[in-house]
């Protein structure tokens, strides 16, 4: 093991496809693969083991895991406190629906109240320090208002282009951080289209999901917390509601690489990864079923989990990779079944969530209920967001 004096800030090392595998430099600007154009992932000099006497204890965020992000010099950190969200007990639902442990680990709580946080502060520092002058987004809503909260952090501008269905809430707060607003009709894909015509030249930097690679490198935060915050072991089902699929991989990645420098032992078992989706649009579901080849052809349609609403998710390969490689699975949710899981967890818990939250709620209901999950197995939701940006869609709905 190496001294603790003499180790880098980080141990980046470089960049591969996705794909096929071609390696690539990390300290270039990239965007996706130049042979496939596939999702570029970063790889650490992770060769010898890694004390965990790197995680600096002083720094109550994801970046006290600095040495194993991306960014080079911290000066170039664009930080407003995000990560190290609580890990809570659901005492009650769990006696009531009879699960020996349930965990909830709640990304509600973070600047601009959800996950994305996370990825949006490691993209945007990664952007500053590479000497990126604005950003623009195709977004369901929760990571649009962070770019733009980050952007203003450090400095750049910011162009976030959502459905024009979004509720209003999160455009509002993009406005008061000063980044340009563009409202689409349709969903994240379309809205995707148009950040590509309007960002032809290539003036901004594109911060699409896995379209640059330094987004999952923050998601995968998520998953080096639950290791410590169980003291280095994991539970036997995470459940996460999957759109484009960051946190699915950044999680699973996070779990490699622990495993790799020594943080998780050689026996403790892995999670079974279960992706949960709205039936309105669930395209990761038809894929895994079997029932479509890919998603590019899907049809999807908005979802009260806007984050959901993803029909064709460049990640789609990875996030089942990561469902296979964990003998994971898949599940999808009603609208109706979302309120009532908001009103489960608000009410028996004094959690207001996300319907995305929500959604991963009743996902763990359904698997203990057909028993692809056991009453005696821990497990863990991710509630990725904060119920209040949604309340124009879910007003009036806190009683049947
Ligand atoms: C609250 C919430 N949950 C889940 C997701 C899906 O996240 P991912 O794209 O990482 O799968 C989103 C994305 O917009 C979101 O806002
Ligand atoms: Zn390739």
């Amino acid at each position: 093991m190496k001294p603790i004096s003499t180790l880098p800030v980080s141990f980046l090392q470089s960049l591969h496809c996705s794909h096929c595998g071609t390696p690539d430099s990390a300290f270039v600007l990239q965007h996706t693969s130049r042979c496939c154009q596939a999702p570029l992932v970063a790889d650490y000099d992770l060769t010898e083991p890694v004390s965990k006497e790197i995680i600096n204890q002083q720094e109550h965020s994801m970046w006290r895991y600095a040495a194993l992000l991306p960014l080079l010099n911290q000066a170039h950190r664009a930080s407003l406190g995000e990560g190290l969200t609580p890990l809570l007990t659901l005492p009650h639902l769990a006696a009531q629906y009879g699960f020996a442990s349930l965990l909830l680990k709640d990304e509600g709580q973070n600047p601009t109240g959800s996950f994305k946080a996370r990825g949006l502060s490691m993209a945007v520092s990664k952007a500053l320090e590479l000497g990126v002058k604005g950003c623009i987004i195709p977004t369901a809503g929760n990571a649009g208002v962070a770019l733009a909260a980050y952007c203003a952090r450090a400095g750049l501008s910011a162009t976030v282009v959502m459905p024009r269905h979004t509720p209003a809430a999160f455009r509002e707060e993009c406005y008061w951080y000063g980044a340009d607003v563009e409202l689409v009709d349709g969903l994240i894909s379309d809205c995707g289209a148009w950040v590509r015509q309007l960002n032809a030249q290539g003036a901004l930097l594109d911060i699409s999901t896995l379209k640059e690679p330094y987004r999952l490198e923050g998601k995968k935060t998520m998953g080096y917390e639950i290791a410590e915050q169980l003291e280095w072991r994991l539970p036997e089902v995470l459940l996460y509601p999957a759109g484009g699929g960051t946190g699915l991989i950044g999680i699973w990645k996070a779990f490699q690489e622990m495993k790799k420098i020594g943080w998780l032992a050689p026996e403790v078992p892995l999670p079974r990864m279960v992706a949960v989706q709205a039936a309105n649009c669930c395209p990761l579901v038809e894929t895994y079923e079997g029932r479509q080849a890919s998603c590019q052809g899907y049809q999807g349609r908005p979802t009260l989990a806007n984050g959901l609403a993803v029909p064709h998710p460049l990640g789609e390969a990875l996030m089942l990779q990561v469902l296979h490689e964990s003998n994971g699975t898949v599940v999808s949710i009603q609208e109706e079944e979302m309120l009532t899981g908001m009103r489960e967890l608000g009410r028996r818990e004094g959690l207001f969530v996300a319907p995305e939250g929500a959604a991963v709620w009743m996902a763990a209901r359904h698997l203990l209920a057909t028993g692809w999950l056991r009453a005696d197995e821990q497990v863990l939701l991710l509630n990725t967001g904060n119920g209040q940006k949604y309340l124009e869609n879910v007003a009036g709905r806190a009683h049947h």
